[in-house]
């Protein structure tokens, strides 16, 4: 039996899942794969957080030395999330010959090239399943089991709290600060909820997983990337009736101009497989060459779920001893042989105040012919909003410079139109 010891870094709700599942699962791993893994330090500022949990006083590590110098402990579990102090433990872990476990997706996205050349050098194992959409195991399946393809494309919901508030605000017609707050009562948002809701967490995430679907650094700053912020209940309510459910969509496409990569809010249409992914679960969509449609659904977060992520990477490491890295070459900046599409194509929902008189609709119609942009559908509701009267627009295929070049020029003629909204849609 090969004995695995393993220190966690953090008893939050996710470090505290792990500890659990690590210790009941103890038998069954012995069982499994042979294998006796024990918890052998913590490292946790809120002692009484460990005491909670049963862990012995003696267990509790003082410092990160502490626990770089044990040699019980093969493998560093970094469940504390931020950049520091996390990237120094986990660099201290690594370059003291532990291999790392981390489920933190803003350390992995900004600093995978350091923590993996310290791994590289250490000889040491790095992996991080749990970084990325939770217990949905999305990483190990862009690894190993779609090696064989090239990934054209992903489209993903890998914001759990976005996804929520989406949701709620969908099925109650709520508006966004309403199910916000609901959401952080819940426990289901931050009381700082930026990362999620302005798409930090998502285009973090997206980083990662374009990497390994492109085969090249994809950094978070090449990311577009638009929040939840401005979705209005009154939107999502025009959508549903042409046929469409919001979501914040994750996109990452490798196409023959490039890659492209945004996360922003989306109109995509009722029967879409992701539509139907509701609440806080999350759910990738990879397409690729070979296998055509992949979707992988579940949890994105959560105690058990991310846990679950987090124990199959240290259940791997202990049973594979030759540790493997990225398939690209993994640096700070993309590859200069990168290129980068920003000016992309998609359809659009467009949200006009107009005054309701004769002329105002062949006004926006030469506006959006002179941008070469093509009408798919129309709609004049029959309703007024403080005095003006919507106009629903959703356009075919078109660039993103041509739409903004045409809400500018609307914009620019106040006697016309304003333009409220602006959604992308997927059309496909
Ligand atoms: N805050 C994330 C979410 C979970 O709402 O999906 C961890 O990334």
């Amino acid at each position: 039996m090969k004995k695995v010891g393993v220190a966690i870094l953090g008893l939050g709700v996710v470090g505290s899942g792990t500890y659990k599942i690590l210790t009941e699962h103890r038998e069954f791993y012995k069982k499994t794969h042979n294998i006796d893994v024990t918890v052998e330090n913590v490292l946790e500022l809120r002692k009484e957080r460990a005491l909670e949990l049963g862990i012995n006083e003696s267990a509790i590590a003082s410092s990160m030395a502490e626990i770089c110098s044990n040699p019980d402990v093969d493998i560093v579990i970094e469940v504390m999330g931020g950049v520091e102090p996390a990237k120094s433990f986990v660099l201290a872990a690594l370059n003291a010959g532990k291999s790392v476990v981390t489920s933190n997706k803003e350390l992995f996205c900004k600093y995978s090239h350091e923590l993996e050349k310290a791994a590289k050098k250490n000889n040491c194992g790095l992996f991080y399943e749990a970084s990325c959409v939770g217990g949905v195991p999305v990483i190990r399946a862009l690894l190993d089991n779609l090696q064989g393809n090239k990934i054209l494309s992903m489209m993903g919901i890998i914001n759990g709290t976005t996804n929520y508030i989406l949701t709620k605000m969908s099925d109650c017609g709520a508006s966004y600060e309403e199910v916000l707050k609901e959401a952080q009562k819940l426990g289901y948002a931050e009381a700082d909820p930026t990362a999620d809701v302005e798409g930090y967490d998502a285009a973090y995430k997206l980083s990662i997983l374009s990497s390994l679907s492109f085969h090249t650094k994809i950094p978070y700053t090449e990311i577009y990337r638009e929040g939840i912020t401005g979705v209005s209940a009154l939107d999502i309510s025009y959508g549903k009736k042409l046929g469409y459910t919001i979501k914040l969509l994750a996109i990452g496409k490798n196409g023959t101009n490039g890659i492209e990569v945004r996360v922003h809010p989306a109109f995509i249409k009722s029967e879409h497989p992701l539509a139907s992914v509701s609440d806080s679960y999350n759910a990738v969509f990879v397409t690729g060459d070979s296998v055509q449609d992949v979707m992988l659904y579940g949890r994105g977060a959560g105690a058990l779920p991310t846990g679950s992520a987090i124990v199959g990477d240290v259940i791997y490491c202990a049973t594979h001893p030759n540790h493997s890295y990225s398939t690209f070459k993994n640096t700070e900046k993309a590859d200069a042989a990168t290129k980068f599409v920003t000016n992309f194509e998609s359809a659009y929902y467009l949200r006009l105040a107009v005054k309701d008189k004769a002329g105002v609709l062949a006004k926006v119609s030469a506006i959006l012919s002179k941008n070469g942009i093509n009408v798919a559908q129309i709609i004049q509701p029959n309703e007024k909003i403080d005095g003006a009267v919507p106009l629903i627009i959703v356009t075919h295929l078109t660039r993103e410079n041509s739409v903004n070049k045409a809400v500018a020029d609307i914009n620019a003629n106040d006697s016309i139109a304003k333009v409220e909204t602006v959604i992308r849609v997927v059309s496909d």
